[in-house]
């Protein structure tokens, strides 16, 4: 096996900590900026946004850096199919919206797939790694990429996505553990299933394929980086904790959930998008998700879209009840803090751990 600086250096990366593409606004260009600038690679999750809205991103980004940065994107998600529970899914939301002063909630419309439109973007957005999630990359986007001199990145919770994605010609898997918050990035087989954890999924990921491993998951300081790097990483890939910079752009009401919550108040979730994703356990979800009337939530993205209004009205008020807290289970070791010195003591942290362990 190649040693963990060989395969940085094969993917071009400066050091192994790598701020995750966080769709829905956390990844502002200040914090992909900061983190850039103090030895990370920052990302941007780009599946919310326009294919105009990922070139002004990119435009902010760099303005603020020279150093190269990565944009992440939803791999294309098939239409939803027929959606039998849209009445009892708009029903369970009427209280909420009521609550929020909000006029029911519409019934929501799928406008078709974005992915061909923001790849587009992203291949002249001027950022050097592409990552996808949901799926295997699309074949012409991995070599459009490629093209361009771009690293190609996608994410894998189980040994056998990992290997589909290395046929599809990646550059790297990113291995994420089922403590990792937001979105699972499971692709093949019952998502229910697909919940190992990043300790045992990365040495077996990094047994399985020969491109370089990424561990993500759970991983929120220098001990995290360290034991990431002796599974057989040669980078971790980490939200939760860039969620409570200063420069992170989520509600102020997330943040305050994540810096209060335990570490067992985290629950994998369908209740927000459709998807199973991780995030704070708070009214929304354990109401939608009644298992004595389950049936209520419509397949991704439809649901996403369903609640929308809600969670954007939530976050302007304040009231995290309703939002999607997503968080990973590492949640009690995130801090207040800028982004910069967050990564100086991720480097820091991970080369002391190194130093002690070598005794
Ligand atoms: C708020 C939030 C949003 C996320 N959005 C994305 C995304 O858009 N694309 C993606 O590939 N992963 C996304 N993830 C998952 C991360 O890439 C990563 O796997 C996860 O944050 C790692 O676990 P940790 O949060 O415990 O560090 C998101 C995670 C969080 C917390």
């Amino acid at each position: 096996m190649p040693s963990h600086t060989d395969s940085l250096e094969r993917l071009g990366l400066r050091s192994p900590v790598i701020q995750a593409p966080m769709a829905g606004g956390g990844d502002t260009a200040a914090l992909v900026a900061a983190v850039n600038e103090a030895g990370g690679l920052g990302f941007v999750g780009a599946a919310y946004l326009t294919g105009e809205q990922i070139a002004e991103r990119a435009l902010a980004i760099r303005q603020r850096t020279a150093l190269p940065f990565g944009i992440n994107l939803f791999a294309p998600t098939p239409p939803p199919g027929p959606a039998p529970m849209m009445a009892e899914a708009m029903a369970r939301l009427r209280p909420f919206h009521a609550e929020l002063g909000l006029p029911d909630a519409e019934e929501p419309a799928y406008g078709g797939d974005m992915f061909d439109r923001q790849f587009t973007a992203l291949l002249d957005s001027g950022a050097a790694f592409y990552s996808v999630t949901f799926r295997l990359p699309p074949a012409d986007s991995v070599a459009a990429a490629k093209a361009r001199g771009m690293r190609v990145l996608g994410t894998a919770t189980t040994v056998a996505e990992a290997v589909a994605l290395e046929r599809a010609g990646v550059d790297a898997v990113i291995a994420q553990g089922s403590e990792a918050g937001g979105h699972r990035g499971s692709f093949i087989g019952d998502p229910a299933a697909n919940l190992v954890g990043t300790m045992a999924l990365v040495p077996q990921v990094a047994d399985a394929v020969g491109v370089p491993v990424i561990a993500s998951g759970g991983i929120m300081d220098g001990r995290g980086i360290a034991a990431a790097l002796a599974l057989g990483a040669c980078a971790v890939q980490m939200g939760t904790v860039f969620l409570t910079t200063e420069e992170a752009g989520i509600p102020e009401a997330h943040k305050a959930a994540i810096l209060s919550a335990r570490e067992d108040q985290t629950r994998i979730t369908r209740a927000f998008s459709g998807r199973p994703a991780r995030g704070v356990v708070n009214r929304f979800m354990e109401t939608v998700e009644d298992p004595r009337a389950p049936k209520a939530v419509l397949p991704f993205p439809l649901q996403n879209a369903l609640t929308r209004p809600l969670r954007t009205a939530a976050g302007k008020a304040g009231r995290a009840e309703f939002l999607s807290l997503w968080a990973g289970q590492g949640l009690t070791l995130a801090r207040r803090r800028p982004a910069g010195d967050l990564v100086a003591d991720l480097l820091r942290g991970t080369e002391e751990v190194r130093r002690r362990l070598a005794g």
